[in-house]
């Protein structure tokens, strides 16, 4: 059945189409409902369904005489070793930790925050808790004590996991002190932690909290799986929204599996037994979905790759990989290929490799630019997909579904929209609009299974932040448009979230950061055009009356606070000290002007502003960092 046939008949029946969809996952009582609406707007999925997640990800494979096949490839150019996991020593290696974790008194609804770089004891961790059908929360290497302290006196967990170390090109990441300076600042004490002591540093533990990895799984008795409802938490994973306060997307269990699992075929064209690499990292979603989970509840062969496109030691590592374990399907952002052709725009190291197994390139997490896709096209000979999807969806909005077949990519769009969610263009009152116009990217309710229901110990704000502006849809927070065919065509953010090389942003936790500073009376972060990480953030810093200190030193500072407090990802780099702000009348900052500016694009001058001169000012500033070139 192709894409419209299958599209059609989910419209007919919606419910009727997810209960057939859910008939390829093991339940432990299959599900009579499959939606409940008695809350609308609030919508759940399989209530009265019983299921666990490790037993579809990782037992039920082994049960069907699969447990040979290798689940986990460990790829690590950075500590130059490749390491094989099968699906029978996987289910061993989390039966024991899961035993172990509840030895120490984790049990179903706990949380359990998860702070490792790219390692299969991070996927071994999260299938653990998964096991006992505790709630894992994965935090991102990346983010820094701070943003680290934050999700802990969020989430509250029982016990946190984390690693000694992670590794970077050219230095090694301190977690284990990072974590420490986290537990000091947060509110919130979990009774113990577990570190993973890596060879490339052992991390000094604290007596009565920290536990060795080994230690304190020796002996262990392995825990079964635990049944959970359908619409029990399976995770949480923070993202960011409009302030520093990240949102604590919540994942529910029988969806999640239901819905993941349809994409693999359907989506992505791979078969159980396929290798299936997603570059990206399990701090973020796509790491959640595509590394961790999908696959692995598919019967797919998963590439953990603990590297980076370029660098580690060379543009052609993604080739190698590729080639090497004979990948099929492999999904990462547009900013990696961007990485590669910046350094080997010939593609000399493609030619150097076999990749006859890959079948299809996916990007997501940012803009697919059109250069981009033709250099892959040309590079790699396969049709390149771009996707659209979000944290909150965990799995595709819009896409080019190969398995379904009967769509063909469009350049510039991501694609169409999957069985599960009709995709609206509405214009400022809510009212759908005509084809090709531009306007709010909305989903009308209910969203399908795996979507958030909620935001993790906030549902006032999961209301206000996707529910209300639009009522009877969900607000994704994209711009974008559709053309007649139905092709989505994502144009950019409606709110103050940016994307740094896939990674998502919250300008106003960066504003909160900035506003720290003794002599930082008032300032706006925007996001500029940048050609590899597709955007970057600039800092606008007005300094408090009476300082006369050097501006170089205050800006070196202020650089220096947002990477310490939010972390190196938010790449915070570029700020200048300005007299004012240009505002409207009312007071509000007119930040997508000053983007305008920054990126050197044609500005009309805002009918509300309240003093336009000050325009000039901006230019000048941005001009002096390099950028505002028109
Ligand atoms: N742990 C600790 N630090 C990390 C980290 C992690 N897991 N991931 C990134 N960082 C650090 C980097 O070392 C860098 O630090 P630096 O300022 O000291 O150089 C900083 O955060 C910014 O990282 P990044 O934005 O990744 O930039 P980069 O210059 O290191 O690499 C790319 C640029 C394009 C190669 C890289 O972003 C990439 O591979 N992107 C792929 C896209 C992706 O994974 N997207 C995720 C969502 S799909
Ligand atoms: P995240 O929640 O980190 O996955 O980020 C989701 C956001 O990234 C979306 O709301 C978009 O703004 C952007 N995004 C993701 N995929 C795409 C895509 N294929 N094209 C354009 N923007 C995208």
């Amino acid at each position: 059945m192709g894409y419209a046939e299958d599209y059609a008949r989910w419209q007919a029946d919606p419910e009727g189409w997810w209960l057939e969809a859910a008939r390829g996952i093991d339940w432990d009582r299959f599900p009579e409902t499959a939606l409940d609406a008695s809350k609308a707007p609030l919508y759940e999925w399989f209530p009265d369904g019983m299921v666990n997640t490790c037993w579809n990800a990782v037992d039920r494979h082994v049960e069907a005489g699969r447990g040979g096949q290798v689940a986990i490839i460990h790829d690590s150019p950075v500590t130059g070793t490749v390491h094989k996991i099968t699906y029978a020593e996987l289910r061993n290696r989390v039966a024991r930790l899961a035993g172990a974790l509840r030895a120490q008194g984790v049990e179903k609804g706990d949380r359990v925050v998860i702070y490792m770089p790219m390692v299969p004891e991070a996927l071994e961790a999260m299938l653990a808790c998964a096991r006992l059908g505790a709630i894992h929360s994965v935090v991102f290497g990346g983010f820094a004590s701070h943003e680290l302290a934050v999700r802990i006196d969020d989430a509250k967990p029982k016990c946190i996991i984390a690693a000694s170390c992670g590794i970077e090109p050219g230095r090694v990441v301190h977690y284990k002190p990072l974590l420490d300076g986290a537990l000091e600042e947060a509110a919130h004490k979990p009774d113990f932690c577990v570190i993973f002591q890596r060879e490339q540093e052992v991390a000094r533990l604290e007596p009565g909290r920290d536990l060795d990895w080994h230690a304190f799984q020796y002996g262990a008795e392995p825990a079964d799986c635990v049944p959970v409802e359908g619409t029990h938490p399976a995770y949480i994973l923070y993202t960011s929204g409009t302030t520093g306060q990240p949102k604590g997307v919540v994942r529910p269990t029988g969806g999640h599996l239901v819905a993941l699992n349809w994409t693999m075929k359907n989506i992505y064209g791979v078969e159980p037994g396929e290798v299936f690499w997603a570059a990206s990292d399990v701090g973020w979603v796509v790491g959640h979905s595509y590394i961790a989970y999908a696959p692995l509840i598919h019967g797919n062969t998963t590439v953990v790759f603990e590297g980076k496109p370029v660098g580690t030691p060379d543009a052609g590592t993604f080739w190698r990989v590729i080639s090497e374990h004979r990948v099929a399907a492999f999904f990462t952002a547009p900013t990696a290929f961007r990485a590669i052709k910046r350094e080997d725009p010939k593609g000399d190291y493609v030619g150097k490799y076999d990749l006859s197994s890959l079948r299809t390139l996916f990007l997501a997490g940012e803009r697919a630019d059109p250069d981009t896709i033709e250099w892959a096209k040309a590079q790699l000979g396969v049709p390149v997909i771009d996707h659209w999807w979000q944290t909150e969806t965990g799995w595709t909005i819009t896409g080019v579904p190969v398995g379904l077949g009967g769509v063909e990519p469009r350049m510039g769009s991501s694609g169409v929209p999957m069985p599960g969610y009709d995709v609206q263009i509405l214009d400022e009152t809510g009212d759908p609009v005509g084809a090709d116009t531009l306007g709010a990217v909305a989903v009308k309710l209910p969203l399908p299974p795996g979507t958030l229901p909620t935001l993790w110990n906030a549902e006032a704000r999961f209301r206000k932040s996707y529910l209300e502006h639009f009522p009877g849809y969900y607000e994704t927070g994209d711009a974008g448009m559709i053309d007649e065919d139905g092709y989505l065509y994502i144009m950019a953010r409606t709110d103050d979230v940016i994307n740094v090389a896939g990674h998502r942003l919250s300008t106003g936790g960066m504003e909160e950061v900035l506003a720290e500073h003794p002599d930082v009376a008032e300032c706006a972060v925007i996001g500029v055009a940048d050609e590899l990480k597709g955007q970057l953030p600039m800092g606008f810093l007005c300094l408090t009356k009476g300082v006369n200190r050097g501006h170089d030193e205050i800006v070196r500072e202020c650089v220096a606070l947002v990477r310490e407090r939010i972390g190196p990802v938010a790449a915070f780099r570029h700020a200048v000290v300005v007299d004012r702000l240009p505002k409207t009348r009312s007071g509000k900052i007119l930040r997508a002007t000053m983007v305008k500016i920054a990126n050197g694009e044609e500005v009309k001058v805002p009918a509300t502003i309240d003093d336009p001169a000050i325009l000039d000012e901006i230019r000048a500033a941005c001009r002096s960092l390099g950028y505002a070139a028109a």
